[in-house]
């Protein structure tokens, strides 16, 4: 695909996720970054990564400063110590000196339990320190990169030192991790506890799909090329198929995954991201709530399954042993932490419908699982076929369909499959495709996806965040699922070796369609 960049402000894409071709908003707002769970795994990973290509761009303010909240005693020096050996090895890409040391100075730590009074009254005298000596003007997030019994528990303790009080003109933010709640009672128990102690506004609730470029993309590609939109209904497009493939199986997450299993792990966050963004009406703009409205409705345009919809329109599977790329996986039920009778699911397929004008009779199948032959995000749009009268006295039997695909991960990108003639004296079609990648056009970049939300949150956009209501909108969509699967236990885990596409009941739902899933 020609891809001419009419980058209007002549400024090219960043790292830290402004694709849309124009300069990155300088609102580099001065503020202090807290971050509970500074020891864990995400602060790792992923935090501390984007903090480093947050500097590298230069989107962060000069008043900036990040304190690490854990259990373990430990003195500013040691923590920084230990987050100089983090970023050696995890920054995507090596940060030069001046900017590590920059970057290194403005970490700081405070240590105690996340439900003890004490060690709140020490961290609100450590970040009046900071802001005066800082000049942050009293703005702090807090980061709740801690397990999800806490979230509660550390806005308490904030909002009691009055840490959550946002007053002379300061701000305070609160960034939420997943998973919010495990069904749609947690879900709605959580929002109300978090808004005893802050306004919506106050809260950002993370899904690390939102900062994903090609995720983000989907909005730009709908709205800003006038092609696409006229087509994108019921009129033209026939089904829609979004597939969350892994090939991991669940490795050293056992203890979490035997609590949660892929339909939550996976479906009411990121999965029904990626259906609200592709399925939402144009919003009036690009405000926060203006978004999350129109994501909303979709969300609620979703009929709930009634319990033997729930049957005949999703599937469940769970992987035995099998070997994935040459690599030998043990069956989920030998993993680490995991019972070896257990009847968690690795694997979800679902068919939903959008009750509206847009989407009435297109079915949406989703699915996703661990231990799968291959790593993919994609969404596949197929089109209806195109009245066959023309071809009827040729060699052609069959009109393919066009199909657009939507690249996330791993190879970003998008592919328009159309039918061609085949050179040669008879008429005969092949399917070709279109591709654009990103990569091959804008050069790959390393940021975590965290960057973008960490960056929103201290300019206070919330447009990449989920709010209260699209959460409970999700949940209550999938808790008749819930509820039948717990009710009607699986008999026949595990039912798909590991490195497979998933179980036969996957292949049944769309075969009762007469189609099959993409497996390309
Ligand atoms: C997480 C899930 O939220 O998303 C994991 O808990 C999953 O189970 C991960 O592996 C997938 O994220 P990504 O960015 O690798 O697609």
């Amino acid at each position: 695909m020609a891809s001419e960049l009419h980058d209007t402000q002549g400024q090219g894409r960043n790292s830290a996720g402004n694709s849309e071709g124009k300069a990155a908003p300088q609102k580099k707002s001065p503020c202090i970054m807290v971050i509970f769970g500074a020891m864990g795994d995400l602060t790792k990973r992923k935090l501390l990564p984007s903090l480093c290509n947050l500097a590298r761009e230069k989107l962060m303010s000069d008043n900036f400063a990040v304190v690490g909240f854990s259990r373990a005693p430990m003195t500013h020096e040691e923590f920084r110590e230990k987050q100089r050996a983090v970023m050696d090895q995890f920054a995507t890409d090596k940060l030069d000196p001046a900017l590590g040391k920059w970057l290194v100075e403005r970490l700081y730590y405070a240590s105690g339990n996340f439900d003890d009074p004490e060690a709140y009254r020490k961290l609100a005298a450590l970040l009046a320190q900071l802001d005066g000596e800082l000049k942050t003007n009293g703005n702090y997030f807090f980061y709740l990169a801690t397990a999800p019994e806490f979230f509660s528990v550390v806005s308490e303790q904030l909002a009691a030192v009055g840490l959550l009080k946002e007053e002379n003109g300061s701000w305070r933010r609160v960034i939420v991790e997943k998973p919010f709640g495990r069904d749609l009672e947690s879900a709605k128990s959580l929002n109300r506890k978090l808004l005893e102690t802050m306004r919506e506004e106050q809260i950002y609730r993370i899904d690390h799909y939102l900062g994903k470029e090609t995720v983000q993309n989907i909005l730009v590609f709908r709205f800003s090329n006038g092609i696409f939109e006229p087509i994108w209904n019921r009129r033209y497009i026939k089904h829609v198929e979004i597939t969350v493939a892994e090939t991991v199986g669940v490795e050293t997450r056992g203890g979490y995954y035997e609590t949660s299993g892929a339909l939550r792990d996976m479906v009411p966050n990121h999965i029904f991201q990626l259906v609200t963004l592709i399925a939402m009406e144009p919003p009036i703009s690009f405000d926060a709530d203006a978004v999350r409205d129109e994501q909303t409705k979709i969300l609620r345009a979703i009929p709930p399954y009634a319990p033997e919809e729930v049957l005949s329109r999703t599937a469940r599977g769970q992987y035995g042993e099998g070997a994935v790329g040459g690599k030998q996986i043990p069956a989920y039920r030998s993993e680490a932490k995991v019972s070896p009778t257990s009847n968690v699911q690795t694997y979800v397929a679902m068919k939903l419908a959008i009750d509206n004008w847009r989407w009435a009779d297109v079915p949406i199948y989703l699915r996703t699982g661990k231990a799968l032959p291959k790593r993919v995000t994609e969404i596949a749009i197929h089109f209806r076929r195109a009245p066959f009268v023309l071809f009827r006295h040729t060699a052609i039997e069959n009109l393919m369909q066009n199909r657009l695909i939507l690249h996330i991960q791993p190879d970003e990108g998008i592919s328009l499959r159309f039918g061609a003639k085949v050179p040669g004296p008879t008429m005969k079609l092949g399917a070709v495709d279109m591709d654009f990648s990103y990569a091959g056009r804008f050069g790959s970049t390393h940021s975590t996806g965290y960057e973008r939300l960490i960056y929103d949150c201290m300019a206070g956009d919330a447009t990449l965040f989920q709010r209260a209501d699209m959460v409970e909108a999700a949940w209550g969509v999938v808790q008749p699922v819930l509820d039948v699967w717990q009710a009607l236990p699986p008999r026949n885990f595990p039912n798909y070796p590991a490195g497979t596409w998933g179980p036969r009941e996957a292949d049944d739902l769309l075969a009762r369609d007469e189609r099959r899933w993409t497996n390309e």
